[in-house]
């Protein structure tokens, strides 16, 4: 089964379409990022300029895909989506710069994936509004400069980190989005259910925002299995009873962890008396990716004090000793 506390998308399913907000007041939290936004792009439009290109990182399932369409919405333009491991060739990144029009929204997912090589093309697109391009081949091969409409690129990133300097001064706004509070993720949850009109007590979709770690994706995943208990088991009403039920035999616990982070944290405190640990040594030990150890599991276990990072590896805190109700083994140096 597909994990359900990831905050990764898993695919873009249609539900996740359907409750997506559209504008920039009905997208709740990340209070910063919005006021910022607001005005930049409320001065863009007052001198009739696209906005600023737009850096957003941060964790899977924040909201940087929905605040890309939110962005287009608001400046009145289209958009038009690709990612970074879908750009193998200059041609690529060529042909969907060629369809943008003024006022467009380019939003590259996963911008740190695109080769080091094709990077240098969006330099001059981001700077100049310009596409330099080589047409032909060996000996006719020459160098054709194409204008572009004034655009706006939002890149979105995992990995921020993973950026080249160049790329990153070229945009205008960078914003780290954060994980959410637990009144925020209840409004979040609260909107899905008017959206979806699957009614919730308040009660129960504050117990659903404690599970969901900071991550509206995860939320509104929650929401989505509880509903069906509520329908299978009950009247279709999701309160208190019935999602600590679904939760219950969800197998989430009450930080919203689950069986791959107690694989995680048990791994380390039994193979690794505690840490620290190399990431690469983490990862074959639970058979995981190391990126995803970084990009998907572990900023929810270290912003909630699970895990911390040193110079020499991860390691598990007494927090987790405590909870997962482990004994700290003292090492024989
Ligand atoms: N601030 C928010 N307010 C309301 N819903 C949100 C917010 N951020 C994300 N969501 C919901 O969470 C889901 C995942 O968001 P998404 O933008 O795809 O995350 P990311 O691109 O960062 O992985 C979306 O379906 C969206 O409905
Ligand atoms: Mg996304």
């Amino acid at each position: 089964m597909a994990r359900l506390v990831t905050g990764d998308a898993l695919e873009e399913d249609n539900f996740e379409i359907s409750i997506r907000p559209d504008s920039i007041d009905e997208y709740i939290g990340q209070a910063e990022l919005k006021e910022n936004l607001n005005i930049f792009m409320k001065a863009a439009k007052m001198r009739g300029e696209a906005l600023d290109h737009v850096l957003l990182y941060g964790p899977p399932g924040l909201g940087k895909t929905t605040m890309a369409y939110i962005i287009a919405n608001e400046m009145g333009g289209n958009i038009k989506t690709t990612s970074g491991p879908a750009i193998e060739k200059s041609g690529d990144l060529a042909a969907v710069l060629s369809t943008l029009e003024p006022g467009d929204v380019l939003f590259i997912d996963e911008i740190h994936r695109i080769p080091r090589f094709i990077e240098e093309i969006l330099y001059s697109a981001m700077e100049d509004f310009k596409l330099d391009i080589i047409v032909g081949a060996d000996s006719t091969s020459r160098n054709i400069t194409i204008d572009l409409p004034p655009f706006t690129l939002v890149g979105a990133t995992t990995r921020a980190g993973d950026l080249t300097g160049p790329l990153r001064d070229r945009f205008g706004i960078v914003s780290k989005l954060n994980f959410y509070t637990e009144e925020e993720l209840k409004q979040i949850v609260l909107r899905t259910s008017r959206v979806l009109k699957s009614p919730i007590t308040e009660e129960a979709a504050y117990e659903l925002a404690r599970r969901s770690r900071g991550t509206p994706r995860v939320a509104n995943r929650l929401f989505k299995r509880v509903r069906d208990f509520a329908l299978v088991m009950g009247d279709g009403n999701i309160d208190i009873n019935i999602t600590k039920v679904a939760l219950e035999k969800l197998k989430v616990d009450k930080f919203g962890l689950d069986a791959t982070d107690y694989n995680l944290l048990n791994s380390i405190i039994d193979k690794f008396n505690g840490g620290p640990v190399g990431i690469d040594a983490l990862a074959s030990s639970i058979g995981e990716e190391a990126s995803t150890i970084e990009d998907v599991y572990e900023p929810y276990l270290l912003q909630n004090g699970f895990l911390k990072r040193t110079s020499r590896g991860r390691m598990v805190t007494d927090k987790a000793y405590k909870y997962l109700k482990k004994e700290k083994q003292d090492t024989l140096f």
